[in-house]
């Protein structure tokens, strides 16, 4: 073969190259996940709560379910996150947050001493039931727009189940967790498709 045969072999493979390389560098980009290593901003503790473990679409089931068997001492590991700013063992100072100790079944916005947005005080009529801080502790902003806890929320429901019933603990009196929502027991029913159906509605709502 002479060097002018060896030129049309290089320069074809040299092309397929080329055009392999062309082909992944665009698709590369077709398909790139522009996902920041980072969020945005951090809070200490808080990394978990951009939510990007959780699997995002599944439905979420009503607070009770998770409660039923949550575990408290997961909640205390959660409770890191809140940790910088409040302080939940018996006669605790408010800090950056209120005090929390027997928060669970507490008025909205009854710690003594701590000065609360006027987005908490004006639900102060209501307690801190199971569903109160199920909706807040998803999203605090969702759950009361203007609010100063600078805390996105916890995106599992396993771990907002969880340092819920860890508040409950840190009282003077917990109180019972709720039972496992009755749906569960009753899925061979002619009637259930229905009410099933009804059912994801509330867990939707803050
Ligand atoms: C960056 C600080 C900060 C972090 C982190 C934080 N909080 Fe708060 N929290 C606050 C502040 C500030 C308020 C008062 C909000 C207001 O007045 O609008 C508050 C209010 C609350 C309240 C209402 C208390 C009451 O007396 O009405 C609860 C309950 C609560 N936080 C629970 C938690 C839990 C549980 C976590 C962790 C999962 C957490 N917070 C993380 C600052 C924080």
């Amino acid at each position: 073969m002479d060097s002018f045969e060896w030129n049309k072999i290089f320069g074809g493979l040299l092309a397929g190259l080329l055009a392999v390389l062309g082909v992944s560098i665009v698709s590369d980009e077709m398909f790139a996940r522009h996902l920041p290593e980072k969020p945005g901003y951090e809070v200490a503790g808080v990394e978990e709560a951009a939510g990007n473990d959780a699997p995002a679409a599944e439905a979420e089931k009503p607070a009770a379910f998770y409660l039923a068997s949550a575990d408290v001492a997961k909640g205390e590991a959660v409770f890191k996150k809140c940790a910088a700013c409040h302080n939940v063992d018996p006669g605790g100072a408010n800090g950056t947050g209120p005090a929390l100790h027997g928060v669970v079944g507490r008025p909205i916005a009854a710690a003594a001493g701590f000065s609360y947005s006027d987005a908490l005080k004006g639900m102060a009529g209501k307690a801190w039931d199971w569903d109160a801080l199920w909706g807040w502790l998803k999203s605090p902003k969702a759950y009361a727009a203007g609010n100063k806890m600078s805390f996105a929320g916890i995106a599992k429901p396993e771990d907002r189940a969880a340092v819920i019933a860890y508040l409950n603990s840190k009282s003077a009196s917990p109180l019972p967790l709720p039972a496992a929502p009755a749906e569960e027991a009753a899925p061979a029913e002619a009637a259930a498709p229905a009410e099933e159906a009804a059912a994801p509605a509330d867990a939707a709502a803050k």
